[in-house]
């Protein structure tokens, strides 16, 4: 953020409608399940004016006593020295530095303290009530939902997104692909839908659906765009099949993200949770706002009096190295389990051996590229607990390395082995039974789960195991960043 030569242009997106929408078939019975026993941490005692969650299952707590980060390292919360009002949006810049916005503008929190952002000169006009950032060509993009207009922020140039010149106040955002898997940023405004994508240097607005009322939006790790209309939930698929549900409850807020195989909703009977492809509310959790998903699916609840972290499962989370990244230099890597109760042992195996810890109290190792062959690796962590054991895994590859890719070798080996039964049909039901995995972001959101069924031979159903060597070309696809 230190140019100082900011120029302040218009983008004028061009809109284009996408082809007539398939009438969205009515789907009467959503599958509804018992109510969900969900693991609930209380992050904060008291009212908060905003949290978000930050990559590395790190969370930023803004509150009337001021901001608190909180990390799976650190015993309790950590004061962030600032001085700010009614805070309304917090995203984190690719130098680490954080961006605040509050009543009296934008502001940078880092090592050497609170600075006003040059982004409040130029939004002298707007309210600021969110901040957004997604991947860009090179750096981070950002996005700021203001009063009168949503704006982007890309290498030092600052943007009026108008679509068909339509200012876009308020608009509520999620990053997701596109229709035709490009990735867009999803816009929901008072009466319509867009996706916003960069075609040919510009960006181009793509009316997903005019009809909409949307009151939320969300989009999830299998690429399924879902917003409530009306109390009723409408969701898209990836392959643009469009469905609305009417729940017993009135729906009027959806949160999820990359990666998550969770969505939540805030209804007027408290949380309720969804996965593929089952319904269920969850016990004795009341819902004032949602605040953001993590990569672990678990998600920021405000109660109103309280702000809360709600997962549907326990896991085991991985802090500094992910999957799909490529080891360049000597780094620790650690391990925590995402609930302490219960909690008898943690055992990391590092391509099946197991790692010599530097710490123990939180479980941390050296990884070190020199000492690594060229190729994938993996780690897989087991948290033993007094009633059961969960497992995670992370792939990364070293050196010289080519990984498999979707097209040449995924997609085939999927329409052999399971495309009679997993291939989507209807929504999200599939005519053999099997949830949809004919796409890539499905694999990448099921990843740990289909590997475990095609390692213990139960899938594929009632055919032979895949070889040893197909599931190693599945590792290895993972370990090289899940390429197209
Ligand atoms: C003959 C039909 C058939 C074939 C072939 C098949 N599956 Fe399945 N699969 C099913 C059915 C039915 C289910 C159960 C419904 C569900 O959980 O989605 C299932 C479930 C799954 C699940 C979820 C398991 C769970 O515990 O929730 C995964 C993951 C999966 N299949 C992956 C695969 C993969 C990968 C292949 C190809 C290598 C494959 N399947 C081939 C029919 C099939």
């Amino acid at each position: 953020m230190a140019r100082l030569l900011l120029v302040l242009s218009l983008l004028c997106g061009c809109v284009s409608e996408e082809p007539d929408p398939i009438p969205p078939p009515a789907l009467d019975l959503p599958r509804m399940g018992l109510a969900l026993e969900p693991w609930v941490e209380v992050l904060y005692e008291a009212p908060v004016e905003l949290a978000v969650t930050l990559p590395g299952f790190e969370v930023v707590v803004a509150a009337e006593s001021g901001l608190q980060r909180m990390t799976p390292l650190l015993e309790g919360p950590e004061d962030i020295e600032a001085s700010l009002e009614s805070v309304t949006g917090i995203a984190q810049l690719d130098d680490g530095l954080l961006l605040v916005s509050d009543a009296s503008g934008l502001h940078t929190l880092g090592p050497d303290g609170q600075g006003a952002s040059p982004l409040s000169e130029l939004l002298v006009a707007e309210d600021v009530r969110g901040l957004l950032t997604t991947p860009g060509p090179e750096m981070a993009d950002l996005w700021i939902v203001g009063s009168t207009d949503l704006h982007r922020w890309r290498d030092g140039y600052l943007y009026a997104v108008r679509p068909g010149a339509e200012s876009m106040p308020d608009a509520r955002l999620a990053w997701g692909p596109a229709l035709d898997g490009s990735p867009a940023l999803w816009a929901a405004t008072d009466d319509s839908l867009l996706a916003l994508l960069d075609v040919g240097g510009g960006l181009e607005a793509r009316v997903e659906d005019g009809e909409l009322v949307p009151t939320g939006l969300a989009v999830d790790g299998y690429g399924t765009v879902w917003a409530p209309t009306d109390g009723d939930l409408w969701s898209r698929t990836i392959d643009g099949q469009r469905q609305t549900v009417t729940l017993p409850v009135v729906v009027h807020d959806v949160a999820s993200g990359a990666g998550s195989t969770d969505l939540w909703l805030a209804t007027d009977e408290g949380l309720w949770h969804y996965a593929p492809e089952t319904f269920r509310p969850v016990s004795g959790v009341t819902v004032e706002r949602m605040l953001g998903v993590d990569g672990a699916g678990r998600v920021l609840v405000d109660t109103g009096d309280q702000l809360l972290r709600v997962a549907s499962s326990r896991t085991v989370l991985f802090v500094g190295l992910a999957d799909g990244d490529t080891l360049d230099e000597a780094i620790d890597v650690c391990v925590v389990a995402s609930w302490a109760e219960g909690l008898e042992g943690l055992t990391v195996l590092s391509d099946g051996e197991a790692v010599e810890p530097t710490s123990t109290d939180p479980l941390c190792f050296g990884l070190d590229p020199e000492l690594l062959a060229d190729g994938s690796h993996d780690l897989v962590a087991t948290a033993q607990y007094t009633d059961t054991e969960v497992e995670a895994s992370l792939f990364f590859s070293v050196g010289e390395f080519v990984p498999p890719t979707w097209t040449d070798d995924i997609e085939p080996l999927f329409q052999a082995e399971c495309g009679l039964c997993h291939r989507a049909e209807q929504g999200s039901v599939t005519v053999g039974g099997g949830r949809p995995l004919d796409t890539l972001v499905a694999w990448q959101a099921d990843i740990d789960l289909i590997l475990e069924v095609l390692e213990d031979g139960r899938m594929p159903l009632n055919n032979p195991s895949l070889s040893g060597d197909d599931i190693r070309t599945i590792e290895d696809w993972r370990a090289g960043g899940f390429l197209e």
